[in-house]
């Protein structure tokens, strides 16, 4: 924002940013320390009433979109402008952490807050967001998805959390399908859009640097496997007779981890749920399903992966005697973060005094729906031990502050 002199020594207000980041975390908060806020459930709902509670007493303009996403607007006073988006997502997995997301719509509000105290008069809107179901309990970024006008209706005839699911939330939050395929921004009104996340790793804290400066965002493709076999009684049946839907899914699981590690070192693969049924000691489980993810930072080494695993889970299932339905439940595709914006992270940092880190980021983020939209950069604070989508995620506070800080002035250092 090179109009007015930048002003470098500008600071977020501490204080209110702790009050505020201790506020979310009292809500859906869990015993040991974690957040259980799953998108559209009433404690997320609840942490949204806090956003606009918040906004609206710091003076900012609140609207929500089609897909329930929350903004708070502080106007720059021409019209018409392109707004700068500055946040993350309220939403958590299930009994995830308390930095993950909520610290960037925190760092965000505090931004918006700052500016205004100092009165500063920028040559773009700033608008806080918080967006829909980034976790993908229900789709995946759903919100930032709706905003940047590519989402699928496949997806939300059949999203990775379940159909029902996702209508009872719609419900609950007093949203539409339809909604959600009326929440596009006109790419032209975007300036950019600017994130503050943990790192959810290890790498910054290992070589001790306080600030990553993210590259690009791996790319995250999602399937339900569907292993059946016959169900029968467990002690009658000769162990060679079985057709044990259990035994596909175990073999393919095994499988699948040796594959990645063999042969497609940067990448990887996770099976987050498996269900046996009919689920029972005494039967031989007749139909396994898999909640299966995998990662790649390149859109080809996806498309690589994806059909060999697929190839896998059909060869596991036919040597135990079973037939394999996949399912496909959604892609994101990697993205580049923009030059522009790890130029202005730079200067920022630089000025501030902070070290960094270039690096890529293994975990999804609403900016891979933004980034071919407008410019779209990320910062990253240190994660205690790498942990997250646990109650044990943690970050130093000064870490914190220091990323906040930035966002600050990245937001003041970028030029639209
Ligand atoms: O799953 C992820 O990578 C992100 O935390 N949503
Ligand atoms: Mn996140
Ligand atoms: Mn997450």
């Amino acid at each position: 924002m090179p109009s007015i002199p930048l002003p470098k020594d500008l600071r977020i207000n501490a204080a209110r940013f702790l009050a505020d980041f201790e506020a979310l975390a009292a809500i859906g908060s869990t015993q040991d320390g974690g957040v259980n806020r799953p998108a559209l459930s009433e404690a997320h709902l609840q942490s949204r009433g806090w956003f606009r509670e918040r906004a609206e007493r710091a003076g900012l303009a609140v609207s929500v979109d089609g897909a329930g996403s929350h903004f708070a607007r502080l106007a720059c006073g021409q019209n018409p402008a392109r707004s700068l988006l500055l946040g993350s997502h309220l939403d958590s997995v299930p009994m995830g952490g308390r930095f993950d997301g909520a610290l960037g719509v925190a760092a965000a509000l505090e931004v918006l807050e700052t500016v205004w105290d100092a009165g500063l008069h920028l040559p773009v809107d700033l608008e806080a967001v918080d967006f829909t179901d980034e976790e993908g309990t229900l789709v995946g970024l759903l919100g930032s998805a709706a905003l940047a006008n590519h989402l699928q209706p496949a997806e939300i005839q059949n999203p990775r959390g379940g159909r029902q699911r996702l209508l009872d939330g719609l419900q609950r939050a007093g949203l539409s399908e339809a909604g959600l395929f009326q929440a596009g921004r006109d790419p032209a009104s975007l300036a950019g859009y600017l994130e503050l996340h943990i790192e959810q790793g290890p790498r910054l804290e290992r070589k001790g640097v306080p600030v990553g400066v993210v590259t690009a965002i791996v790319g995250i493709v999602s399937y339900r496997l569907v292993f059946e076999g016959r169900a029968n009684h467990a002690g009658t049946t000769p162990m060679d007779e079985r057709c044990d839907a259990g035994l596909g899914a175990a073999g393919f699981m095994l499988a699948a981890r040796q594959l990645v590690v063999q042969s497609f070192p940067e990448c990887v693969v996770n099976v987050g749920a498996l269900k046996l049924e009919p689920g029972a000691f005494n039967i031989v489980p007749g139909r396994a399903e898999l909640a299966l993810e995998f990662r790649s930072a390149d859109q080809q080494t996806l498309d690589q992966l994806q059909q060999a695993l697929l190839a896998l889970a059909e060869q596991e299932a036919r040597a135990a005697g079973l037939s394999l339905t996949p399912v496909f439940l959604g892609r994101h595709e990697p993205a580049p973060m923009h030059p522009a914006m790890r130029q202005a992270i730079g200067r920022a940092a630089a000025d501030l005094g902070l070290v960094t880190l270039d690096l890529p980021s293994g975990a999804g983020h609403d900016g891979q729906s933004l980034a071919n939209l407008c410019p779209t950069g990320m910062i990253f604070i240190p994660s205690q031990a790498g942990i997250s989508h646990s109650p044990h995620e943690f970050s130093a506070w000064h870490d914190c502050v220091n990323g906040a800080n930035l966002l600050l002035q990245a937001a003041l250092n970028f030029n639209p």
